[in-house]
């Protein structure tokens, strides 16, 4: 018999574009997953609205967001897009893992604490319990591995400490999932602010993949280096935080390595390397943006893909949802 395939799942919140690091630390890898595992992917609408959104604005960050998936090579008849309010069982889940999700727990999440601090005057419920659903999320779909980035791991641990404390009440429930974090995981800083994760609430330091590539070779010339005087090109993130973000952005790109970089930039410092960088990422987004933007001339067809996708997502999802029900003592529809 054919061994069925290992389960994987992962989601990133359309609270605007996709950018270059959740491209080369993330999605770029997802692509060549599908033949041996059995991916689902989805926009996590419900966890964006922790943050208050503006509603149009979050309607179309989800299609585009689904685009880019496409057009960065997630095939929709190899991979399950979909959106994750389509799915309501995931919700009802949530509601379950709730009430197994302890306020201690909760309180020491990271992600809340940052995210508390900077939205002082909408500290709302959803933020805190944002973890009980993310684990429903992962839960739902049995997923052997969860790739996510460093800073997510520990909601994560979380998941699977909610999943362990149910099954040790209920009997086996759920499969314990692992974080994947990808070992070659390009870890992409901000332009602007090296000594940070890239991310869009820094827009300056952050390239979009939708992002014309004038703005983009903008970005790259403007982008932090150090005040070395010799202004040389060498691999050394604790001294050249800038340069070596740059260079490690250029070995993601073109897969050379950083011997093979410092020499080829030897004696022609930033003002040649910094475009030199904007050119190769460029050349990197560019079929990737024009295929996004055709397929957002084609509302049918990503329709065709969120509703294939949310009918598969919500019938996996609701033979859990059923065994939970069952389990936490709720009369059968
Ligand atoms: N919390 C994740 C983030 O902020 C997004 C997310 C929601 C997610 N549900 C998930 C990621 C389930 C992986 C699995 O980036």
């Amino acid at each position: 018999m054919e061994q069925e395939k290992k389960v994987m799942l992962s989601g990133i919140q359309p609270s605007g574009g996709l950018h270059l690091g959740n491209y080369l630390g993330a999605i770029r890898n997802w692509s060549a997953r599908a033949e041996a595992f059995d991916c689902y992917y989805f926009m996590a609408d419900m966890h964006t609205i922790t943050v208050r959104q503006n509603p149009a604005d979050l309607r179309r960050n989800t299609l585009e967001q689904l685009a880019q998936y496409i057009a960065c090579g997630l095939d929709p008849e190899k991979n399950t897009l979909f959106i994750q309010s389509h799915v309501p069982e995931q919700a009802c889940l949530g509601w379950v893992l709730n009430c197994y999700t302890m306020f201690g727990e909760l309180s020491r999440m990271t992600q809340f604490k940052d995210k508390s601090a900077k939205n002082a005057e909408n500290i709302n419920g959803g933020l805190f319990t944002y973890p009980a659903l993310m684990a429903a999320d992962i839960l739902a779909y049995q997923p052997d591995y969860v790739p996510v980035g460093e800073d997510q791991k520990q909601h994560v641990e979380l998941t699977r400490n909610v999943a362990q404390r149910f099954n040790n009440l209920y009997g086996e429930t759920f499969k314990i999932p692992e974080p994947y974090i990808p070992k070659t995981g390009a870890r992409v800083m901000g332009l602007s602010a090296p000594e940070n994760k890239m991310s869009k609430s820094a827009p300056e330091g952050c390239v979009f993949l939708l992002e014309k590539p004038e703005d983009i070779m903008r970005k790259f010339k403007r982008a932090v280096t150090d005040c070395d005087t010799q202004r040389c090109v060498r691999y050394d993130p604790a001294n050249k935080p800038g340069v070596s973000n740059l260079m490690s952005i250029y070995a993601a790109v073109t897969g050379k390595d950083y011997e093979a970089i410092e020499r080829e930039f030897d004696g022609k410092g930033y003002g040649v390397f910094k475009p030199a960088v904007g050119e190769a990422v460029v050349d990197l987004l560019r079929p990737i943006r024009e295929e996004a933007q055709r397929l957002l001339a084609d509302k049918a067809y990503l329709e065709a893909v969120y509703r294939a996708g949310g009918e598969k997502a919500s019938r996996t999802a609701w033979k859990t949802l059923r065994k939970v029900y069952k389990k936490v003592g709720f009369v059968a529809r």
